[in-house]
């Protein structure tokens, strides 16, 4: 396994590689990873040659500086996790200067509305910054595949649509959502929950489950109706959004048509953690 922090070196192993025709895979992360993560890096090494294994904090996709400040850090333990998976892999670990040559700035993007739905109302110019970063990494590692969790839906529609958008040549492929024993999506903020509600979390996905038993014999609006009732009786857990949207366009569903497929996304907080989980619907 090779650590690499600068562009250039990565751009002549890259073109290396590519010259003796290995297929390249992709797995951009912010590190702090988890199985959440190395779930989407055993999956690339089982479909690739060689995995690329991103870890960039990236500054452009936090509208907030504590947040940003508060990641964390933890090169060291991610580099050890990695290795342990005993894969063919790189990782690419450049600092901000590296990768935005001083000008640490997101590109405005159109993503015809994706970018506006769920996550787009409460976290201001996010995607912009996701869409800048993983459109430089694209450039500089020109994988063949790259790998992103089905955990942040809205993301992955969202990097499908800059590649379509910008003609990238790269498969993006989506991978299912790593979740615990009790059903909560993995997620390194699930560290700051308190054991106890911790477990309790399992709520969330158990209130999922039971929106696609619903789904199809109830309205998305009574479903919706249903959810909001049930968190307002829940002691631990308040509810930011809940949505029934079509899982192309992100649209909220109002009458669900037959031919399409439909998610319920779902954004909770408890003890000023904020959570995010999403369940297919009819497919
Ligand atoms: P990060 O939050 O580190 O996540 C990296 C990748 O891991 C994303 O594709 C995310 O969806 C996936 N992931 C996280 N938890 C998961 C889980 N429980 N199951 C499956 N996949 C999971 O997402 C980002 O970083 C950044 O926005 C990035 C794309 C790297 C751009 O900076």
């Amino acid at each position: 396994m090779q650590i690499i922090k600068e562009k250039a070196a990565l751009t002549e192993v890259i073109s290396k590689l590519k010259s003796k025709n290995s297929s390249i895979g992709f797995v951009p992360t912010m590190g702090a990873l988890h199985e959440g993560h190395l779930s989407l890096v055993r999956q690339a090494a089982t479909i690739c040659d060689v995995v690329v294994v991103s870890i960039f904090i990236n500054p452009t996709q936090f509208d907030n500086t504590t947040d940003l400040d508060n990641y964390p850090r933890t090169l060291d333990s991610d580099t050890q996790k990695l290795a342990e998976l005993n894969l063919n892999l790189i990782i690419f670990a450049p600092t901000a200067t590296e990768l935005y040559n001083n000008k640490i700035e997101s590109e405005h993007f159109q993503f015809d509305g994706l970018e506006y739905e769920m996550e787009g109302k409460y976290r201001n110019g996010h995607f912009d910054g996701v869409g800048t970063v993983v459109k430089k990494l694209f450039e500089i590692v020109e994988p063949d595949k790259a790998f992103f969790g089905e955990k942040d839906y809205q993301q992955l529609q969202i990097i499908k649509k800059l590649v379509a958008q910008h003609k990238i040549p790269v498969e993006v492929i989506g991978c299912p959502i790593y979740r615990e024993n009790n059903g909560l999506a993995r997620s390194s903020r699930n560290e700051r929950l308190s054991p106890k509600t911790r477990l309790e979390a399992s709520f969330i996905h158990e209130t999922l489950l039971k929106v696609k038993d619903k789904f199809g014999t109830e309205s998305a609006n009574q479903i919706s109706q249903w959810v909001e009732k049930e968190f307002k009786a829940h002691p631990y857990f308040k509810l930011e959004y809940f949505e029934i949207a079509d899982s192309e366009t992100l649209k909220p569903a109002t009458n669900t048509i037959a031919s399409r497929t439909f998610r319920a996304f779902i954004a909770v907080y408890s003890e000023n953690v904020r959570l995010i989980d999403n369940i297919a619907l009819n497919y």
